[in-house]
Order: C-alpha cells, then structure tokens, then sequence
C-alpha cells in the first residue's frame, strides 16, 4: 500500500536509499564484494572475453552504466543493447560471450526472447532482476537479484538504482575474481557505494524546490537533457521520465553530441537540464560541459544544472543549480538521477496527470 504517500511512485522513490543499501547487503566480506550467486560460475567468469548487456527502457539505461563500471575495474569489453535490436540481428555470440540481461520485473517479453536466443546460440547468461524466481532469472545461467522491493508505479525508479548498484557489485565481483583491481582500490570503491544510501536521503531532502521548478515548466512543449560520461544515461533516463509521466516531448543528449546536431533545437526560452560532472573529474570533463552550458545559454536556452555542492563555475550561466553530494565520478548517477526522477513526477502532478499508472503503459511488457 501507499502507506501515506500521495503515489507509489512518491513513495517508490523515496524508498531509494534502502534499495541501494539492501542490494549490497549481505554480499560484502572482509572489504571485498562476494557474490555467493555467482559461485557455480565463477570459473565461467574467467574464462570470458565479452560482454553484452541487455535490456529495455530504463533496464537498458542502467546497462549502460553497468558498462563504465565492469571496463574501468574488471577490464572486459562490455557493449550494451536494446534486447529486441541485439535478438533480431545474428550478433556474433558463443561460449566466451556473457549476456546480462536487465529487467526489474524479469518478464519483459523482449528480453526474455534475446535471453533465449543468447543460449540457443552458446552463449553464457546472467541476470539482474528485481522479481524472485522470475522467468528471465530462471532461464539464466545466473541470477544476481536487486533487492529494491516491489515496484508498482508503472515509472522505473527505486529498481533503477538497485540495478546500477548490483551491476557496481557485478563489476567487483568480476574484478576480484579476474584479478584486475587492486583490492585497496576496490575497497575504497565499494566504500563508496555503502555511503550512497545516506547521499540519496539528502538529495530528497531538497524536493521542494523541484516541486517549484516543475510548475513553471508544466506548459512547456519539450525539454531537453544532456549530460557526458555517467551523466549520459542519466539524461536519457531524465529524458524518458518525463516523456512517460508527463506526455512531454523529452530528448536525451551526450553533451559531446551537440555542435554535431541538437544545438539548432536551440531558441530562447527552451528549457535544458544539463547533468554536470564533477569538477574533480580527472578527465577535465566539468570544463567541457560548462562550456557546453556556455553555448546553449548564448542561444537563450533556459540552464537548470544539476551540479555538485560547492561547483560555483555553473552559477554565473545556470538560471537553476539543483545541488547532489559528492561523491566519485562513476556513483554521481545514483545521486544525479533523483532530482530527475522527482521533476518528471511533480510536472505531471502539476498538470493533473495519474503518475502511477500513465496512458497506453502497462507495468510489464509481456509481449514482443
Ligand atoms: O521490467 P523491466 O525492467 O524489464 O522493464 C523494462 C522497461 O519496460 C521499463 O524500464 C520501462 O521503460 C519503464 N516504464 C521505465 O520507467
């Protein structure tokens, strides 16, 4: 039940911090991740030599993430595909092959058919799903469970960090058992994602002035989101919120990928998250998106910037700064991505929407 809250996905989103905190519990010994699941494979899991990361909506977005995490520590190539394009078109699979298949529910019905088509082609399988004893997860090889709790709103939310978190734990876990990180680093990453949980509390503490942000913008006819790196995906999923929840014309970008197109949507007035790395980024890619920022302003875009505590090179062109914590690069998504979730959410509340159950979407897609 709602238990109080005005949606489930109110209250889905504000059960956060407990699905990133119950995913990694119980799967951490003496500083390293254990995935115990994962025992019957782990010869397996030395043996491949590629990655294919499937899913769809949301699922598809964690996936994405899921790669920076398992190349930067475990150092296997990792490519990440929408199940229906990966099951329709031959891909070059076999026994040294992984397929990771996403799914919060464990029932969508296109990538259950690119799970079964993985295995009748020889390769190894493995998946993240939130539902026990789901068909995908029962179809695979191996099954690594996101413990976020029932998902009823039909807008992925909660399941979407518990993905990201046990994809961090994944790439751990493969990491200390291919030998590639060393484990004081290892330590210190998963220390990191244990601080995650307390970090995500704080971000929703400052709801309000997202609630405000969202009425002056319920008339307006598209927003667009940008980000680079890990804030990539966080702006196709920003992107994508708001197109189901709030019948928005929502457009996703990597910041990179402006001069080369999106920058003509550009007109005074249009309204633009940008999802700002962080200005310790060793990759000096903060630099890069402020002068992205820097651009569109020029051109009369209206900035919100999602920006770090303490980030003032934002503030003399953002109209808006909407402060995360810090936190290292690779785990700023499960922080960046709340005030997104939150702002999709209140912008079809302003305009009367239903947020939990939103036109011509079902919570499980069971057919092809
Ligand atoms: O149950 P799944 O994770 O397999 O579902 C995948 C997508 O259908 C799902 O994430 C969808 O995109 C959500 N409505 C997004 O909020």
């Amino acid at each position: 039940e709602k238990g109080g809250w005005s949606s489930f996905m109110a209250k889905e989103i504000s059960e956060e911090p407990e699905a990133v905190a119950n995913t990694v519990l119980g799967r951490v010994d003496d500083g390293q991740v254990v995935l115990r699941e994962l025992a019957d494979v782990d010869d397996m899991l030395k043996d491949i030599d590629r990655i294919v990361v499937i899913g769809c909506g949301t699922a598809a977005y964690s996936g994405m993430l899921g790669k920076y995490a398992i190349e930067k520590w475990a150092r296997v190539p990792v490519e990440v595909e929408l199940s229906h394009e990966f099951r329709y078109r031959e891909p070059v699979l076999n026994a040294r092959t992984l397929v990771i298949s996403i799914s919060q529910s464990g029932e969508t019905m296109d990538t259950l058919m690119a799970v079964k088509y993985a295995i009748a082609n020889g390769a190894r399988t493995l998946s993240i799903c939130n539902t026990q004893g789901a068909t995908i997860a029962r179809e695979s090889d191996a099954v690594v469970y996101t413990h976020a709790g029932p998902e009823v709103a039909v807008a992925s939310t909660k399941a979407f960090v518990a993905q990201i978190t046990a994809l961090y734990l994944f790439g751990l876990h493969l990491a200390r058992v291919r030998g590639t990180l060393d484990p004081t680093v290892a330590a210190l990453q998963l220390a990191e994602l244990q601080g995650i949980p307390a970090k995500i509390a704080k971000v929703l503490k400052n709801g309000a002035e997202i609630t405000q942000l969202a009425k002056w913008m319920s008339d307006s006819r598209a927003v667009l989101f940008l980000g680079r790196h890990v804030g990539y995906p966080v702006a196709l999923e920003g992107a994508l919120k708001l197109k189901e929840l709030a019948y928005i014309h929502a457009e996703g970008f990597a910041a990179g990928e402006l001069k080369h197109g999106p920058i003509a949507l550009i007109e005074p007035g249009q309204p633009v998250f940008v999802v700002v790395p962080s200005p310790r980024d060793p990759n000096s890619l903060h630099a890069k998106v402020v002068s992205n920022i820097q651009e569109i302003r020029a051109r009369g875009a209206r900035i919100l910037a999602i920006a770090e505590e303490g980030d003032v090179a934002v503030l003399p062109f953002a109209d808006e700064v909407i402060r995360i914590p810090l936190a290292a690069p690779l785990f700023e998504p499960l922080l960046t991505v709340i005030p997104l979730q939150l702002f999709a959410m209140e912008l079809a509340t302003a305009k009367g929407l239903d947020v939990d159950q939103p036109r011509n979407l079902a919570k499980s897609v069971t057919v092809e």
